[in-house]
């Protein structure tokens, strides 16, 4: 089942969601102290797909609205031209973080739970950047009409390169 859940974050800290969905001890609180720090920024959404009504945590999607000052707007911004700055980032929901437990991936709970997250957007646009080889992943937004906005940025902290993709949400085209 999937439903809008913002206090997932209250869930962070179980066991479910950590064993599940993020490997590491070290990784699984990084992502907790991340979803904290997110929790307190405009229009935070988190969805979150279960077995069922109240089962175990089978995916989920979260993002905010960015504003300028913020770590990826800033770093974005500087990357794209005037123009394309003011097209993608004037009025622009960010999605932060999306995945499926990978025993249950293919069943159609991660297109769920993003067409749940993008109708419920009031914003222009919605932006993210996504892994080279997340195949499944570009699979599905490719489906949705996200555009690529970079094709190879390399965040500060990582050596891989990663698409930066947009999705007009005036377009109305998703599906
Ligand atoms: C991306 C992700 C969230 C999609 O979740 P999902 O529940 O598998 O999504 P869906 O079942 O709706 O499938 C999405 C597409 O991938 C395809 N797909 C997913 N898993 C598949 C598999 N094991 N075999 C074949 N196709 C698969 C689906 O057929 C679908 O394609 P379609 O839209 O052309 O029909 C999930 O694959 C995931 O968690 N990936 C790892 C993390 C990640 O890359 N997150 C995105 C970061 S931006």
């Amino acid at each position: 089942m999937v439903t809008r859940d913002d206090r997932g974050l209250r869930r962070g800290g179980s066991r479910d969601f950590r064993d599940r969905l993020r490997g590491t001890p070290d990784e699984a609180s990084r992502f907790v102290g991340q979803l904290a720090t997110h929790a307190t920024r405009r229009d935070f959404h988190f969805i979150a797909a279960h077995e069922g009504a109240t089962g175990p945590l089978l995916g989920f999607i979260y993002g905010y609205t960015g504003e300028p000052g913020q770590w990826f707007d800033d770093r974005i911004r500087a990357e794209l031209t005037t123009e394309m700055a003011v097209r993608w980032l004037a009025d622009v929901y960010e999605v932060v973080e999306f995945g499926v437990w990978p025993a249950v991936q293919g069943r159609g709970i991660g297109g769920q739970l993003h067409d749940a997250l993008v109708s419920s957007l009031t914003n222009r646009t919605a932006i993210l950047s996504t892994r080279q080889r997340a195949t499944f992943a570009m699979r599905l937004y490719r489906r949705h009409v996200w555009q690529p906005l970079l094709t190879d940025y390399r965040f500060p902290s990582s050596a891989n390169p990663h698409p930066i993709i947009g999705l007009d949400l005036h377009q109305k085209t998703n599906r």
